[in-house]
């Protein structure tokens, strides 16, 4: 347990039965029922459109009319069981540590700065309690609000996002809406003048938004930071400062990422009231089933060098990192060349490219991504086997979050880093960042390199040989450790 952990106020506020369920419309929600999902005896089911009027008409509590009587770890966290009902199915059973630590005193009404490592279960971590406080107030949004609001960095992760949501809500009338760019902002506006529960957006997008009076966040209680520290980053806080002004100083904040710097987390305080500071596992740290290496290796020879690792692994889905959208694009053509199932997803793809790269690779039609840092942060794809850092970001912290896109959710998974002489500097913040070495598993270490990268050092001696990294002899090893 951490210590920073405090107790949390008691939650005596549990919704009685006899509700009806809400029957609004709603443009992104899935109403259809998860296929296999159990159903209580008490749990009405009675929804359609004739209902959905008739609910909307009346403008009543719009949750289900019995409460699912059910007992799980989750429901004695304080989770609702109209949502804990749907997490079995999702495979949501026992909390994880971040959720077992955070929950509680987000039930109990607490501002929370949630830091657990890569695929943990951050997102359940702070949506379950939040639509189980959602549910217990028993409001409808007003037109042109919305009663939660998340924010994210990239389109995709709030995509992703909005997904789980609505998995985690369906079925108790719960709204959850994205706005992302990319997207028609006329559709947005039309659905949001309807009013949502949750909206999930990206920063950019929803300043559009503001500007066109098309929401309004006199109604918003809670405000979730996802990948919090870039948030309050150069590239969002001044979006961010100007959207927060506009929400209750009396809301919940929730702030959540797998790092957290220093400078950050003193900034993440001035949106914070009295927080409850919560570390599940060690953050800041690679997700601990990731084995990682580094190979190091001349800048024009990382493309021969990637495709004899990819060959090694065929039929399991890696995702390759690289600095620059041109750099990338010209990479996922090369190595589409070299007969690989490849999809690329860059800022310099439009939208409808970007969601259909990612679709099939998600799907596994493709079996590598070739990404910039747009994918880095946030993305679930359980499947992923692989990172491989063609490029070294340099921004050190994205290390940890690119790594991350393997070993989610208890699975291994392998990191490898090409590193050129040139990156010895990002090496070393990578290192110095993670507060390990990451073994050498392959290349000549280069004059220069941190000292744990020598062999006399002890780091991987047995793979630091000195050759050229040119078309290496044999295959190298993908992991390590
Ligand atoms: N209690 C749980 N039991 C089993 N699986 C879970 C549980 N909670 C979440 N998961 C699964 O773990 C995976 C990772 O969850 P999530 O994307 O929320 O991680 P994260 O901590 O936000 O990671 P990142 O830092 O990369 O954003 C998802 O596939 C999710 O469904
Ligand atoms: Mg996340």
């Amino acid at each position: 347990m951490n210590e920073h952990i405090r107790t949390s106020r008691p939650d005596t506020s549990r919704p009685s039965g006899n509700r009806k369920p809400q029957g609004g419309s709603h443009v992104r929600g899935d109403d259809t029922p998860a296929a296999g999902k159990p159903r209580s005896a008490g749990f009405d089911a009675r929804r359609g459109p004739g209902r959905a009027k008739k609910a909307r008409t009346e403008a009543e509590p719009f949750i289900r009319r019995a409460i699912p009587d059910i007992d799980t770890a989750f429901t004695r966290m304080g989770i609702d069981a109209r949502v804990a009902i749907n997490l079995p199915p999702l495979g949501l059973n026992e909390p994880t540590p971040i959720q077992a630590q955070a929950i509680p005193s987000i039930v109990a009404g607490r501002d929370l700065l949630g830091l657990a490592q890569t695929g943990t279960g951050k997102t359940a971590a702070f949506s379950l309690p939040m639509l189980t406080r959602l549910l217990i107030a028993g409001k409808r949004p007003e037109p042109g609000t919305c009663r939660a609001l998340i924010l994210a960095p990239t389109r995709e992760l709030a995509t992703q996002i909005a997904q789980n949501v609505e998995a985690y809500a369906q079925g108790t009338g719960l709204r959850a809406f994205r706005v992302v760019g990319g997207a028609s902002i006329n559709v947005q506006i039309d659905r949001l003048s309807r009013g949502v529960d949750v909206l999930i957006a990206t920063p950019g997008r929803l300043i559009d938004l503001i500007e066109r009076k098309a929401i309004r966040f006199d109604d918003t209680s809670y405000l979730v930071l996802d990948e919090a520290d870039q948030m309050l980053d150069i590239g969002f806080i001044h979006a961010l400062r100007r959207i927060a002004k506009l929400l209750p100083r009396n809301r919940q904040t929730l702030l959540f990422s797998a790092t957290m710097p220093k400078l950050m987390e003193e900034l993440a305080d001035s949106y914070l009231t009295d927080p409850v500071r919560v570390e599940a596992n060690p953050p800041g740290r690679p997700a601990d089933k990731i084995a990682q290496g580094v190979h190091f290796v001349n800048q024009g020879d990382k493309a021969t060098l990637l495709a004899e690792y990819l060959a090694k692994h065929p039929g399991e889905l890696a995702i390759v990192f690289g600095r620059t959208k041109h750099g990338s694009e010209k990479l996922s053509k090369l190595l589409e060349k070299w007969g690989f199932k490849v999809a690329a997803i860059h800022g310099n793809k439009s939208q409808g490219q970007r969601e259909r790269a990612l679709a099939s690779f998600r799907a596994e039609d493709t079996q590598v991504l070739v990404a910039t840092d747009v994918a880095a942060r946030g993305i679930d794809i359980p499947q992923v086997a692989h990172v491989y850092n063609y490029d070294l970001p340099n921004v050190p912290e994205n290390y940890v979050h690119r790594i991350g896109r393997t070993a989610r959710a208890g699975r291994d998974g392998r990191a490898v880093a090409f590193c050129a002489p040139a990156e010895l500097g990002e090496l070393r913040a990578i290192e110095k960042t993670i507060k390990a070495a990451i073994p050498v598993i392959g290349g000549e270490v280069p004059v220069g390199a941190p000292a744990s990268a020598r062999p006399s050092r002890g780091a991987a001696p047995a793979t630091a040989r000195k050759r050229p990294a040119r078309r290496p002899s044999r295959a190298p090893r993908a992991t390590q450790g």
